[in-house]
């Protein structure tokens, strides 16, 4: 019997598998970590053969959790860290380099010459709804073919492959090197800086113009659709493949968001806020981006416009692995508490730049308003209030976009079970937050639109039902101390600026 639907989500510093019964609860998961390459500062990369056998032990280890087999399994749902791009060899299925992950900022040379040839960081804003910046996929895919010996040649022979995650996982699924389907979905390739945001297709100018071949390109299908069956050899043999969403799409989509003017933040190792603004694409006057919410089955796409944070939970994790002030990510709150407020110390994690809204890849982290009376716990409130302010930047940019104020945030990820942050987050925004029942929405979304394309779930009423309140946050921060407050963050955000020439 087909009882369940399974997601693999194949995300920034994991890979899981997790498997979902009708009512949208978490029957089985299994998940393993990855190493995170750090060739030079600024740089990051994934292996991504590794990633790929981690997939597949993640599929075998949630059916064994749960004592099943891929025979009970309706559908398969792939959701994937978004614009990490990875090139590989179609006859070997060897990568010809290791994937270039989206937090990468190799690539602001390439950006800022692309951005001369006319119209700077807006270049390709109304073709793809994005503005020129390191994080997107396609000039990581010019710095490959750039710099690796013979790959410029061997493309343009038609020799090797680009996808994100999900092209790479699904390829390998459904065969690889003996007849690997070589798609991607909307949504992932709607950040890729390669397809017109209008038609859904690749734009062959913007792709020439970044000297990447056509045929390097996965084909573009709907987020929802069986697409093949998983194969022996791949993974999850003879089931349907049949979802595929970037990870902050299926969390929109797994979160409910199905109406125009629904919103949710994912707290994950960056923090992503989509609104759904239905069929209509809304181009951002203030420093979000425009992108492919999803589209299921032949029903016309919808967008959603974006605020991507690059560095929330990973400061975290920054914090633990590089500092040592804390030995599990859980601790930062227990430390957090040991004092009243962050002593006057904000902390600005422009890591990989800044992302929304600011675009610069010339910022770098700043920790500033030190004093001696500064200890560690002001420390952690620092670290855990950056991720309420840049959330509270980018919800103040969708509000005047929209023109309508948000009137409440639905939260997931990680680090949502943060009570301190959680709270914080609601006092800074001065709206509720509020987290749904089945925090890994993430999965649950790619699980929805498999179980759509088979007819496991009926339609987005069926889904919607799943959806329960688990618990509410409601601001109680005097006003004067919230606006001090946040004006003083924004200070310290300047004086990130200008860092790299
Ligand atoms: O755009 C990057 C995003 O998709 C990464 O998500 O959850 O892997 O940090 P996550």
């Amino acid at each position: 019997m087909t009882d369940y639907v399974a997601a693999i989500d194949q995300g920034t510093t994991s890979t899981r598998c997790m498997i979902f019964d009708h009512a949208g609860q978490v029957v089985s998961v299994h998940q393993l970590e990855h190493e995170q390459i750090f060739p030079r500062a600024g740089w990051v990369e994934h292996n991504a053969e590794e990633i790929w056998r981690n997939t597949r032990q993640a599929a075998a280890g949630a059916l064994a959790g749960a004592d099943l087999t891929a025979t009970n399994v309706a559908a398969v749902g792939i959701t994937n860290q978004r614009e990490t791009a990875l090139v590989w060899d179609r006859a070997t299925g060897k990568p010809v380099y290791n994937a270039i992950v989206w937090q990468d900022t190799r690539t602001d040379r390439i950006c800022e010459q692309l951005g001369a040839l006319g119209g700077g960081a807006e270049r390709y804003r109304d073709r793809t709804g994005l503005p020129l910046a390191t994080y997107f996929s396609g000039p990581k895919v010019r710095w490959i073919l750039d710099n690796v010996e013979g790959v410029r040649e061997r493309a343009e022979r038609g020799e090797l492959m680009f996808g994100t995650m999900d092209s790479w996982l699904l390829w390998n699924m459904t065969g690889g090197t003996d007849g690997g389907l070589h798609i991607t979905d909307v949504t992932n390739a709607s950040r890729t800086m390669l397809m017109d945001i209008a038609t859904l297709r690749w734009d062959e100018n913007i792709a020439e113009e970044m000297g990447i071949p056509m045929s390097m390109l996965p084909e573009i299908r709907p987020s929802s659709q069986v697409y093949a069956e998983g194969r022996r050899g791949g993974s999850l043999p003879g089931v349907p493949i049949a979802g595929i969403l970037g990870d902050q799409q299926a969390a929109t989509f797994g979160q409910a968001c199905f109406e125009v003017g629904t919103a949710k933040n994912t707290y994950g190792t960056g923090n992503f806020l989509l609104l759904n603004t239905g069929t209509e694409r809304v181009m951002s006057q203030n420093g979000l981006i425009t992108t492919a919410c999803y589209q299921i089955g032949d029903n016309a796409p919808v967008y959603a416009l974006e605020g991507s944070i690059a560095v929330t939970g990973s400061l975290v994790q920054w914090i633990r692995d590089n500092l040592g002030l804390i030995s599990r990510a859980e601790e930062i709150e227990t430390l957090a508490r040991s004092v009243d407020d962050n002593g006057g110390a904000y902390f600005v994690p422009a890591f990989s730049g800044l992302f929304a809204p600011y675009w610069r890849s010339d910022a770098r982290g700043a920790l500033v308003g030190l004093t001696r009376y500064v200890n560690k716990g002001h420390i952690a409130r620092a670290v855990l209030e950056a991720t309420a302010y840049q959330t509270r930047e980018v919800v103040d940019a969708m509000n005047a976009d929209s023109g309508v104020a948000l009137t409440e945030l639905k939260v997931d990820g990680g680090m949502v079970v943060n009570e301190l942050l959680m709270q914080f987050q609601s006092d800074i925004l001065d709206v509720p937050v509020v987290r749904p029942q089945v925090a890994e929405t993430t999965a649950l979304g790619a699980a929805y639109a498999a179980g759509l394309a088979v007819g496991y779930w009926s339609g987005e009423d069926d889904l919607r039902r799943n959806w329960q309140e688990d618990k509410r946050w409601t601001p109680k921060m005097d006003v004067k101390m919230r606006e001090r407050d946040y004006a003083r963050w924004k200070k310290a955000v300047t004086r990130t600026f200008d860092w790299v020439d």
